[in-house]
């Protein structure tokens, strides 16, 4: 039996040049009955290819050869330094400003506070302010002294000899500013099993303004 398919008359007479077993385009394999035609490419494509080798000695010599362009490396060198300088400013006027500073009691900034105060601060000063490996932010004793700019300065610099962190380098001045207003927040809450005070020869300094 023959099961060879018939071709529809009009694909085959649109087919006619290709099928023709002397055309010139013809090349000389074949798969499952496919045939190849070698036509010439596509003009926009080998344009394209041509540009893309032109394109490829402009690139090097601008940036390899002659060095106008900078490198990944030298831009990212740069950006930094531009960024770093922006933080040092930033950070030098918020240490200019400190001492007229107050307690924050907006709560868009507390709650950015007692998200800083979970991310960073409670591991060491337990999440209720209670006093971990950190000392009790709660209570009326204070090592560094007791006022929000006190504690400011502490975040600002830490106490790196006794285990907390240098800050400055790490966090925002609007974020240190915003945390140690929660802290603020913390004053006499009264925790259960808290920390004992470190600093007991120090007088207590009384109820805070702000409890
Ligand atoms: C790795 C542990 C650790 C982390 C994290 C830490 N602290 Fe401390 N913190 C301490 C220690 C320890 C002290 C006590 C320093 C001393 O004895 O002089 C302290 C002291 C303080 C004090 C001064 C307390 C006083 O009695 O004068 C403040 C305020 C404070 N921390 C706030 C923060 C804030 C805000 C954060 C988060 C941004 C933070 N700490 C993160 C360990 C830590």
């Amino acid at each position: 039996m023959n099961h060879q398919p018939q071709l529809n008359p009009e694909t085959k007479s649109m087919n006619n040049n290709s099928d023709e077993p002397n055309d010139p385009l013809l090349m000389d394999h074949e798969a499952d009955g496919i045939k190849e035609l070698d036509n010439n490419l596509p003009r926009w494509w080998v344009w394209l290819f041509y540009l893309s080798i032109i394109f490829a000695f402009i690139y090097m010599g601008y940036y390899h050869v002659f060095h106008i362009g900078k490198l990944q490396a030298a831009e990212y060198e740069t950006e930094w330094k531009q960024g770093e300088a922006i933080k040092v400013a930033a950070l030098t006027k918020f240490e200019a400003t400190l001492g007229s500073l107050t307690p924050s009691k907006d709560s868009t900034v507390l709650n950015q506070g007692a998200q800083v105060y979970t991310t960073y601060c409670s591991p060491c000063h337990r999440p209720d302010g209670g006093g971990l490996v950190g000392p009790n932010l709660t209570d009326d004793y204070w090592i560094h002294g007791s006022n929000y700019v006190d504690n400011l300065k502490t975040i600002i610099n830490g106490v790196p000899e006794k285990g907390m962190l240098t800050w400055k380098g790490i966090l925002k001045p609007s974020d240190i500013q915003a945390v140690a207003s929660y802290i603020y927040t913390l004053r006499g809450t009264k925790p259960p099993n808290p920390k004992l005070p470190e600093n007991l020869q120090q007088a207590p300094t009384g109820p805070s303004p702000f409890e």
